[in-house]
C-alpha cells in the first residue's frame, strides 16, 4: 500500500496569527520546521525541538535550543509566554501531563501558555492510519501553506481533552477559539 492510501486528511484549515502575544520572553515548544512562532516574533522567541534537524529547517530570528519539552532546562518562572503550535500532536499522550507540568513551571505567574492544535479522531483500525492536517497560516509576514502528519493510533484529542489537563494542574483556561479541525487555547496560570 502506498503512503496516500494510509492517510486520513483533514483538508485546508485556516488560521491567522496576529494577536499580540504577550510579554518580552517566549519559549516556543516544538519550535522547528516551519517555526511559525519564530518566524512571527523573532528575537522574542526562544525555540526549542529535540530535532537539530528541525531548528536549522525554521526560520532565523530565535534563539534555538536542542531540549526535549519533556525536561526543560529552564529555572521556574523564566518566560513570559510559552507557544505551541501543533507541536502536541507529535507528542505521545502519555507525555503531555509531563509537559504542561514543564510549561507550568517555567512561566512567570499571570503568564499565558498559547496552545494550537488539531482536534484528532480515534484511530478506527482503517488502513487509513496515518492522520494528516493541511493548514493555511495566515502571519503578519506571509501566508504559508504546509501539512503536518503523525500516526493515528493513540492520538485522539479535543478541545476538552486539553483543558482538563491544563486545569488540573491550575491553568486557567482564559480564551477558546475552535473552527472546524483546529483550536487555539490560551491557558493563564
Ligand atoms: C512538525 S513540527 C510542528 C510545527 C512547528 N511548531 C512549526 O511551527 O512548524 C513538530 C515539532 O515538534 C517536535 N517535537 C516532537 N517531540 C517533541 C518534544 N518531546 N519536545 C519538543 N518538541 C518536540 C518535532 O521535532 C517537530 O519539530
Amino acid at each position: 500500500m502506498n503512503q496516500e492510501e494510509r492517510m486520513y486528511v483533514v483538508g485546508s484549515q485556516k488560521i491567522t496569527i496576529q494577536e499580540e502575544i504577550i510579554g518580552k520572553r517566549i519559549l516556543d515548544i516544538g519550535g522547528g520546521g516551519e517555526g511559525i512562532i519564530g518566524l512571527c516574533y523573532g528575537d522574542r522567541v526562544i525555540a526549542i525541538d529535540p530535532r537539530k534537524d528541525e531548528l536549522e529547517e525554521a526560520p532565523d530570528g530565535p534563539l534555538k535550543i536542542v531540549m526535549d519539552a519533556r525536561e526543560l532546562s529552564f529555572l521556574k518562572n523564566s518566560f513570559d509566554a510559552v507557544t505551541s503550535f501543533f507541536t502536541l500532536m507529535y507528542i505521545n499522550k502519555d507525555d503531555h501531563e509531563k509537559v504542561f507540568r514543564e510549561i507550568y513551571r517555567v512561566l512567570k505567574d499571570n503568564g499565558e501558555f498559547v496552545l494550537w492544535d488539531a482536534i484528532i479522531p480515534e484511530y478506527d483500525g482503517s488502513i487509513k492510519d496515518i492522520f494528516v492536517i493541511q493548514l493555511e497560516i495566515d502571519t503578519p509576514i506571509k501566508i504559508i501553506k504546509t501539512g503536518y502528519g503523525i500516526s493515528r493510533k493513540d492520538k485522539d484529542q479535543d478541545v476538552e481533552y486539553f483543558i482538563s489537563i491544563g486545569e488540573n494542574l491550575g491553568f486557567e483556561a482564559i480564551k477558546v477559539e475552535s473552527q472546524d479541525k483546529v483550536f487555539k487555547i490560551i491557558f493563564r496560570k
